[in-house]
This record gives C-alpha cells, structure tokens and sequence, in this order.
C-alpha cells in the first residue's frame, strides 16, 4: 500500500507559477529494486514502486515533473547522471551501497553540475561503520538518511525551491 503523504510535506511552493514545469530525476542504486522485502526491519516494507508513486503524486500537486529509476549497475547510473544534464534540473540519488565504494560515481555527480540531494532510508551512521562514509556527500548538496521513505519527500521538497529560484536566476 502506497503509504500517505504527510499533510506538512504536501505542500510547496507552486511550480506551477512558473514558466516551464521543473524535472526532477529521482535515481536509485544496487538493490533497491528490492524494497519492500530486503531487510524490512532497517528499510521498511515500502516498495520503491510505492515510493515513485508517492513523489509523482507530490509532483502533480505542486508542479514538478518525477522521473524514477534504478539500476544495479555503476555505469548505467553514470551514464543516467551524465544524460541529466540535458534533460533534469536538480536529482535525488540513493547510491545505495556505492555511496561507500564509489569514486566514479562521486565524480559523476560533481561533474554535472545540476543540484543532487543524496538520500538514504537507514540512517547510516547509526549502523556499520563502513557506512559512516560516503564519497558522494561532500558533492552532494545535502543528505537526508534515517526517515524511510519519507526522506525521498523530504529531498523533494528541499530541491524544489532550488529549482524555481535556478529558473529566476
Ligand atoms: C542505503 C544505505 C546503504 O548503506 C545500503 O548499502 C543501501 C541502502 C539506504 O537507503 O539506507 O543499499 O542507501
């Protein structure tokens, strides 16, 4: 069941006020296809399915465009954060556990040069400590961990106001 969007991140500023309806890639590492039954004491019984829905429907309220992808592969994720550039204004990556291994990832986002908020659903610094460390935070924009599915609104809604004042600019 696709869980409710809480009445205090249902609302933001209206996209729709401005010219062109901003895009938001939401892109998704190893595994999280298998949300949903992976591990759902640390990552919640939401699918990422569910999760897409959930933005999609804060993204026709509040006049952003969502796009939702995954890949278990390192390059596909490259060449998606490389084609963003043409076709994204800001991402919401979860790197998944190449958030701790991967430098060409790192490299990819400081590389596009649009607004990327990094998000987890476990809070990593409260479980192993490999996970403490991410290559992709310090070319991240900010990092949103430990809510669930919840904090993929949330890095929705921190990016939005990004993205309209991007287009003032
Ligand atoms: C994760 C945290 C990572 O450490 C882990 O490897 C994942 C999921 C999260 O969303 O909590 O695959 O990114």
């Amino acid at each position: 069941m696709t869980p409710d969007i809480p009445d205090t991140l249902r609302f933001m500023p209206k996209a729709q006020e401005h010219q062109s309806m901003p895009h938001i890639l939401v892109l998704n590492g190893p595994n999280l296809n298998l949300l949903g039954t992976r591990e759902p004491h640390i990552y919640g019984k939401t699918t990422l399915e569910d999760i897409g829905t959930m933005l999609k429907t804060w993204g026709k309220g509040n006049g952003y465009s969502i796009e939702m992808r995954q890949s278990n592969h390192e390059g596909k994720l490259i060449d998606w954060l490389h084609e963003s550039r043409e076709s994204a204004d800001g991402v919401i990556l979860n790197p998944g556990g190449l958030t701790h291994s991967s430098v060409s990832l790192a490299d990819a986002v400081a590389a596009i040069g649009l607004p990327v908020i990094e998000v987890h659903l476990s809070n990593v610094y409260a479980r192993e400590p490999f996970r403490a460390h991410s290559y992709i935070s310090p070319v991240a924009l900010g990092v949103i961990s430990g809510f669930g599915a919840t904090g993929y609104l949330l890095a929705a809604q921190a990016l939005a106001p990004r993205l309209l004042s991007q287009e003032e600019g």
